[in-house]
């Protein structure tokens, strides 16, 4: 894959909250969480952990937690990403925040383009009460859910989605 090959993939990637029920096998959801073992993360202290949902009623409560999208209780799995903050403030302390929420965000990343590459539609949702998705899972204080990546095989042709013009973001050498 050339360069031009890598942004056609990364530009073919939409999200997508329409979702048939059919259920993604074990393999299919190993793939995209081997992809998250991959990143880089600081220290490599690889800071992220993931829940894996595709319980029905857990969909539904996670769905509750997230305001309702109905995204999170159609798509048949849920990659709750987590901040795992003990694992990186053993070694960074306060900065260790930080790290763990960006190894969490690049980890997500690198699933939900596991997905893409594996023929998978997904929505990154983050709109989401943090209380209530640590209850509903069962997750330990030091840990922080940051993404739902609600993942699945679309019923709808992605809609893509414009961008601003690249040159918005850069600046050359200072500000
Ligand atoms: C940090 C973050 C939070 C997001 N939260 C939500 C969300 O709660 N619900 C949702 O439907 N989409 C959510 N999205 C998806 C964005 O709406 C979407 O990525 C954006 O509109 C660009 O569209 P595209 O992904 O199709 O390129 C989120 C994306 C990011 C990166």
């Amino acid at each position: 894959m050339d360069s031009s090959d890598f942004l056609s993939f990364l530009s073919t990637r939409s999200s997508v909250r329409d979702f048939s029920d059919e259920p993604l096998t074990e393999e299919q959801i190993a793939s995209m969480i081997r992809c998250a073992g991959t990143a880089p993360s600081a220290g490599n202290r690889e800071s992220w952990d993931v829940v894996i949902v595709t319980d029905e009623g857990l969909r539904e409560d996670l769905s509750d937690a997230a305001f309702q999208q109905h995204h999170v209780m159609d798509a048949p799995v849920i990659l709750v990403v987590c901040a795992n903050y003990i694992r990186s403030m053993s070694q960074y302390g306060d900065r260790g925040i930080l790290y763990a929420l960006e190894d969490a965000t690049i980890a997500a990343t690198y699933m939900m383009l596991g997905a893409h590459a594996g023929g998978l539609h997904s929505c990154w949702t983050g709109a989401f009460d943090d209380k209530g998705v640590s209850e509903i899972l069962g997750l330990p204080t030091h840990i922080r859910p940051l993404v739902l990546l609600a993942v699945g095989k679309g019923t709808l042709p992605p809609v893509r989605t414009g961008r601003m013009p690249i040159i918005e973001h850069v600046h050359e050498n200072t500000w």
